[in-house]
Order: structure tokens, then sequence, then C-alpha cells
């Protein structure tokens, strides 16, 4: 199956360096299909040639995230959370590509650009049938948040400090989904509105699966594959107001 990544991308200094990095792990996953999505309002120059330049299998797309939702929204949660929107766009994307009765085997996973991804990830994810999941490092305020896995092999509950009573208390680059499941299930979205911190990720699986269905990767959720790692922003002082270096030089 061809694993289809699709990451939300937005404008600041260490962008095109997450993107480069980005790039040079997935060159070496066979049949990647990356869908990058920017949160601007049109698709810039420096992505475009990026992925031009880098000679994968690529779909560039581009949804704003209206930067003054804070004020018109909801009060009690103004907040879209980072990169929903695009996910979704992506989601939309697949089903208009391959249509609701698609047959083409596909493996979706949603990798922010700022994470650090092992090889061996892509291998695992490439057998899931409806939805396959694995721990996820530095998140939660833990060295790693886990599935919990019975004897079995089977999910009935989750390793994490933080609300560990969500429905899918999972990182967002903690889960695989079957392309066919995004494709028979058309109404599955992230929430926009209303979701609690954490819950986002609640949002779309409950909509795709039970607990039940889950499958356990990662050699029974035992091993570390992926790290939520975060890049520091850099700090550009002495640019000034005018700014010092050349702003035609790229970075
Ligand atoms: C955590 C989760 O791991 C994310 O999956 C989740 O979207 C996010 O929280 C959230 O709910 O806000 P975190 O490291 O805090 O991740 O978020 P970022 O890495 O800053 O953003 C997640 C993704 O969205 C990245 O790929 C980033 O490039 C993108 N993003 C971020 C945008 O497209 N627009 C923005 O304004 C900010
Ligand atoms: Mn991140």
């Amino acid at each position: 199956p061809t694993i289809h990544v699709i990451t939300p991308t937005y404008s600041r200094p260490v962008q095109k360096a997450e993107l480069t990095r980005l790039a040079n792990t997935f060159l070496h996953v066979p049949n990647l299909h990356w869908i990058l999505v920017e949160d601007s309002q049109r698709r810039t120059p420096l992505v475009s040639h990026l992925l031009r330049d880098t000679g994968l299998n690529y779909t560039h797309l581009n949804v704003e995230t209206p930067r003054n939702y804070k004020l018109r929204g909801d009060t009690r949660d103004p907040r879209i959370p980072r990169g929903t929107m695009q996910r979704n766009l992506a989601l939309r994307w697949l089903r208009e590509t391959f249509g609701p009765n698609g047959t083409q085997p596909g493996i979706v996973y949603f990798g922010d650009d700022d994470n650090t991804y092992s090889l061996e990830l892509f291998e695992e994810m490439r057998s899931t049938r409806k939805v396959s999941v694995w721990p996820v490092a530095f998140v939660g305020g833990l060295r790693y948040e886990s599935p919990k896995v019975n004897a079995a092999g089977k999910v009935y509950g989750w390793k994490t400090v933080f609300d560990p009573h969500r429905p899918f208390a999972i990182d967002m680059a903690g889960f695989a989904v079957n392309l066919r499941l995004i494709l028979f299930k058309p109404q599955a979205y992230f929430k926009l509105r209303g979701v609690k911190g954490g819950y986002q990720e609640s949002s779309l699986l409950r909509e795709l699966v039970t607990l039940n269905d889950l499958e356990p990767k990662a050699a029974n959720c035992t091993k570390i594959l992926v790290w939520h790692t975060r890049t520091e922003k850099p700090v550009l002082v002495n640019e000034g107001k005018k700014g010092f270096t050349d702003p035609n030089v790229e970075i």
C-alpha cells in the first residue's frame, strides 16, 4: 500500500529546516505520498520549490486557519487546534481523489512537520487493517505515552497521566488509518469547535473505530519509533527592526 502522510505546515524561520529534515526521512520510505498542507492564503514559492526539488511523490495543498478566529469564536473554547483545518482538507482530498468505493491500497498517517520518525515506523504501519497504534515519546509530561496492551495483544486502555479516560488518549503521531476506512466513513473529520485539549485525536478516531478494533504495532507497543520533538525558536534579535541580513536569501 501507499502511505499517505498528511503534514500541516506554516511559515516561520525554521520551516524550511523542518521540511528538509522530513523530506530526507521520507526519501528512505518506499511508496510514500506526501500530502503537505500549508496554513496560508496561497501555496508559497518556498514550499513549492522544496517539494519539487525533493523528487518525492507529493500533493501540495493550502488552507489558512482564520487568524482572527479568537475574536469571533466561542469564548469558552476559542482556539482551533493547530493543523486541524489542514488535516481535514487532506482527508477531503483523499475522498475526492479515490472516491467512496476506492480500492487502491493505502494507509493514512498524520505526520507533523517537527516530529522525529524512525524508518521502522513506516514498515509497521503498512499492515494496518483499520487503525494501528503505538507509543509516542515526549508527550503528556512523560518519557512516552502508550496504549495498554493485554497478553492477548488487545488494546484495553491508555498508559497516560493526562486524562487517561479520553476515548483515544493518543497523540496525533501515535496512529495510522487504512485508507479504505477513511473513504468508507466520509463524514469523519477532526472536530474544529468545542474540542478540549487532548481530545482532537479522539474526535476523528471515534468516528472510525472502537477500542476493540485497534491494532497494536511496535512489538505490542513496547518500542518507541516516533518522538514528539519540538524545535527551539531561533533568536534573531540582531536582525533588528529593518533586518540585517539579505531578505532575498531564503532560509
Ligand atoms: C500537539 C499535537 O502533537 C498536534 O498534533 C496538535 O495539532 C497540536 O498539539 C495542537 O492541538 O495544537 P504541538 O507540537 O504542540 O503538537 O503542535 P505544532 O507542532 O506546533 O503544530 C502541529 C502541526 O500543525 C505542525 O505540523 C505545524 O506545522 C502545524 N501548524 C501549527 C500549522 O499548520 N499552523 C499553525 O499555526 C501552527
Ligand atoms: Mn509539534
